[in-house]
């Protein structure tokens, strides 16, 4: 495979708390965004024009592709999440960015639903169709090829795409306990608690996925590696705030966690056998030991407990819940299908190297 450089920063103490950098704009509508967001005198109004441009230019599944419409995703998420580096904190709720955000939405929730329509979601017993969607496969995997094959460059490839949201792990599905009552709430609080450490910042999956990285000689500033991810690997994060920063979709959302949780046990087994194999220790493979062991048991609580008790609650949220899991695993596949399409082909995953 051709050699990605990747920028390398020395083992230091976890960097929290910092905002997203603004990116290299990658077309029209986020040059206006980057522009506006940077403090240019550049009119919101045609920003607002040029998202419903591009929105409309889209059918099928093409905008989740596009990289301009998910790097403009991603900031206008961003702002209501850790915020963008120099950014003033009140273009949250500018109401022309989102009206353009709500056109790229549009076309984008449009996208999800005709990936997933290929896949089986219907409404009926939520948890055993969970458990169905999810279940381990006997086939050839990406983490099968990590636990065996894979390089250290990959293995950093691979850190790469997923540090957008493993540096800020679990933070869109805690959206979701506000907007829960009773036995469901106290069951995403119970996952979401092991996430956060238990409130003890070492033990943060975030603060151990960063550890992984700075082991491997990545840096872990949060988003450092924005502009090096492909739109394939936004749009994996950009579906998972689109459930989170909408009321409407909390079914997608809890079906979603069901998803990460039911799917990452067996994996992390394979990705910290992998590390070890390449001559990784403790502290690199921490992140994905911890994984095994807790979502084993949050997968569990997730499926039985969160979303089989949301569905005995409200069960309009069935199709939702199932609609969110299935999204989930649609782009994890396509995310795999990309990388490992790469690196087949001898190329890196990444875009142009991070400076
Ligand atoms: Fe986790
Ligand atoms: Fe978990």
């Amino acid at each position: 495979m051709s050699s990605t450089r990747i920028d390398r920063t020395p083992s230091q103490a976890v960097t929290t708390g910092t905002r997203m950098p603004i990116p290299s704009a990658r077309g029209p509508v986020s040059e206006l965004l980057i522009a506006l967001l940077s403090g240019s005198d550049a009119n919101p109004a045609a920003f607002t024009a040029a998202a419903r441009g591009s929105a409309g230019e889209h059918d099928g599944t093409s905008i989740v592709f596009d990289d301009d419409a998910q790097l403009s995703l991603t900031l206008l998420y961003e702002l209501h999440l850790q915020g963008l580096a120099g950014v003033p904190d009140e273009w949250e709720w500018n109401l022309d960015l989102l009206a353009g955000r709500a056109a790229l939405e549009s076309s984008f929730e449009a996208a999800v639903r005709t990936l997933v329509a290929g896949h089986h979601v219907e409404a009926g017993d939520v948890i055993s169709q969970l458990w169905a969607m999810t279940a381990p496969s006997t086939g050839p995997s990406m983490s099968k090829f990590m636990a065996t094959d894979a390089s250290t460059e990959q293995f950093q490839e691979v850190l790469v795409h997923r540090s957008l949201n493993q540096l800020r792990e679990s933070d869109v599905h805690t959206l979701g306990i506000p907007r829960l009552s009773g036995a469901p709430k106290a069951a995403l609080v119970e996952v979401q608690a092991d996430e956060y450490g238990g409130g003890r910042l070492e033990r943060m999956h975030s603060t151990l996925f960063a550890n992984t990285m700075r082991e491997l000689g990545l840096s872990d500033r949060y988003a450092h590696y924005l502009d090096a991810v492909p739109a394939v690997t936004l749009a994996s994060l950009n579906v998972l705030s689109l459930f989170g920063f909408h009321r409407r979709l909390l079914g997608a959302l809890i079906g979603h966690l069901c998803a990460v949780e039911t799917t990452s046990s067996l994996p992390s087994k394979n990705y910290s056998a992998g590390l070890r194999r390449l001559g990784f220790g403790a502290r690199a493979t921490l992140f994905y030991d911890e994984h095994v062991e807790a979502d084993s048991v949050h997968e569990q609580i997730a499926v039985r407990d969160l979303a089989g008790k949301l569905a005995e609650q409200d069960p309009t949220t069935g199709s939702d819940i199932l609609f969110g899991a299935a999204a989930c695993l649609v782009f994890d596949d396509l995310l795999a299908e990309h990388i490992t399409g790469c690196w087949d082909r001898g190329d890196t995953s990444l875009r142009s190297s991070p400076q």
